[in-house]
């Protein structure tokens, strides 16, 4: 499976400078039913060891990953490779507020994180997580006041990020599917049943109304967890 990943990454500066934004992968642990966390806010170990393992090794073969605000604050998350050898990639978190905690783990990293923001974030607020070595990124705000992701898209794309790995949560994975932008999905799925946080919160269709179907299924074991990859049209 992590040949077939990297195989497909090789392409991605290709497909960057084609499309002008990153090649996307989108990737989560789930239950069997779906469920990512326990409730919103309340995490949950989900992956086994390989699988958290597999987990970072897909981690380091993207230039840059990305979490909404509400993953950094509920889980804290590192975002790095620590299990593997490899480098760590960019981390992004979309950030509308800037609410990203000053003590978060994800401003100790040698790198500091980009935060995709609007307008509507307090200036002292920014200068003082600038100050902790994040980034904030200013872009434009839909109309619920989220960031426009197609713009943080083409900020990605710009700044030549080629490959861009999508971990969550729930909000987020929602956007990113509805956008139509994911150009493959990989999901380790747990034998657990939770009846929890759903990952995708509410109905996907194509134009056509159809669901979103992935093409070129590739199914693997991973200790007691499964992996599943397959490819969505993404449209950039
Ligand atoms: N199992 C897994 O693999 C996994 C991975 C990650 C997270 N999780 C779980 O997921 C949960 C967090 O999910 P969540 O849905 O609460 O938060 P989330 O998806 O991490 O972040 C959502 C927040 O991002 C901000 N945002 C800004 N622009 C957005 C846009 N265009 N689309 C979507 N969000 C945008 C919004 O906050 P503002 O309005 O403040 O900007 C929004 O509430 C936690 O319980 C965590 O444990 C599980």
């Amino acid at each position: 499976m992590i040949e077939t990943v990297r195989a497909v990454l090789s392409q991605a500066a290709d497909y960057r400078r084609q499309v002008g934004r990153p090649y996307i992968t989108l990737s989560y642990a789930q239950s069997l039913d779906g469920s990512i966390a326990r409730r919103r806010g309340a995490p949950l170990a989900i992956s086994g060891p390989m699988a958290q393992q597999f987990t970072h090794q897909l981690r380091a073969l993207h230039d840059a990953i990305l979490v909404g605000i509400g993953t950094v604050i509920s889980d804290n998350p590192r975002l790095t490779v620590r299990l593997v050898t490899g480098p760590n990639p960019q981390v992004v978190i979309v950030d509308s507020q800037l609410r990203t905690p000053l003590s978060a783990q994800v401003l100790r990293a040698e790198r500091g994180p980009w935060l995709a923001t609007t307008a509507a974030a307090d200036r002292g607020r920014a200068q003082a997580l600038e100050r902790s070595g994040a980034r904030p990124v200013p872009l434009p705000a839909l109309p619920n006041g989220w960031v426009d992701l197609g713009a943080l898209l083409d900020w990605l794309g710009a700044a030549d990020v080629n490959s861009l790995m999508v971990e969550g949560g729930s909000r987020i994975i929602t956007s990113f599917l509805a956008q139509g932008s994911v150009n493959q999905v990989i999901l380790t799925i747990a034998p657990l049943l939770v009846g929890g946080l759903r990952a995708v919160e509410s109905p996907l269709a194509t134009p056509t109304g159809h669901s979103l179907r992935l093409a070129n299924l590739s199914v693997s074991p991973c200790g007691d967890d499964l992996i599943v990859r397959g490819e969505l049209a993404g449209q950039g």
